[in-house]
């Protein structure tokens, strides 16, 4: 089993699926709850990592980090490194939409961003991130079966949380830009220049119009929705 500067498994198993939530201790918390047969396969900077077994299917589920750079060295390492096929990211996002409420469920199907990131992959033209048909399709008819609403659109990966400019919010909105947060776009990329798969799964902890927050339940209960759609995807053939 190879290792890399952030990824050093000891042997450990890597599954073709991975699930990166943005906080390694969220990934830790997954694996206690939904996986049994638990082995974890990272401690490097505390980006907890940990492979087990969802309905009998080998999944594993890493923390991401914050932010582009982050996820797309953990993408690249677990993909290019470790043979992952499938990155899919359960984090939170901010809403841009006044009727958005916290804790509804948003599935980004294209990523939109501010970051510089993408270009290094160097195309003639604007590069549109988006995310896997297959995954997408699979989590609505998911979605379906149990009866929960998602959101399915494009979103805006942005590297700033703290936007001096306070006119950004509304003119991504205008695009029918869902939501924000900091990762999916070079996630997103980085699996489709790999031949991967990526999708971005997320529940809204704050609507950024309304100012309204999840409250500790609801976010507790809208995580719970949003993993109980986002681990089946594992089974996928
Ligand atoms: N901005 C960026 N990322 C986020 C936010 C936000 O408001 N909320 C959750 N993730």
């Amino acid at each position: 089993m190879p290792s890399t500067p952030h990824i050093n498994p000891h042997g450990a198993p890597i599954a073709e699926t991975v699930l990166v939530p943005g906080d390694p201790l969220r990934a830790k918390f997954i694996a206690e709850t939904y996986l049994e047969e638990t082995v974890q396969f990272n401690k490097v900077r505390n980006m907890l990592g940990y492979t087990g077994l969802y309905q009998g299917q080998e999944v594993s589920v890493m923390g991401s980090g914050m932010g582009i750079p982050s996820v797309s060295l953990v993408t690249h390492e677990l993909i290019h490194i470790f043979g992952a096929r499938r990155i899919i990211r359960v984090g939170s996002c901010g809403s841009f939409q006044p009727d958005l409420a916290p804790y509804e469920i948003i599935v980004a199907q294209g990523a939109c961003t501010d970051s510089r990131f993408v270009e290094h992959f160097n195309t003639p033209g604007t590069y549109a991130p988006i995310c896997s048909w297959k995954l997408l399709k699979a989590i609505s008819e998911e979605a379906d079966r149990r009866g929960v609403d998602i959101h399915v659109g494009n979103i805006l990966s942005s590297d700033v949380f703290y936007n001096l400019d306070d006119t950004v919010n509304e003119r991504w909105a205008r695009m029918g830009v869902l939501g924000v947060e900091m990762e999916s776009a070079g996630m997103y990329a980085v699996a489709a220049e790999a031949g991967a798969e990526a999708l971005g799964v997320f529940t809204v902890s704050d609507n950024l119009v309304t100012g309204e927050q999840t409250t500790p339940e609801e976010r507790e209960k809208a995580f719970t929705t949003m993993m109980e759609l986002a681990l089946p995807l594992a089974a996928l053939s």
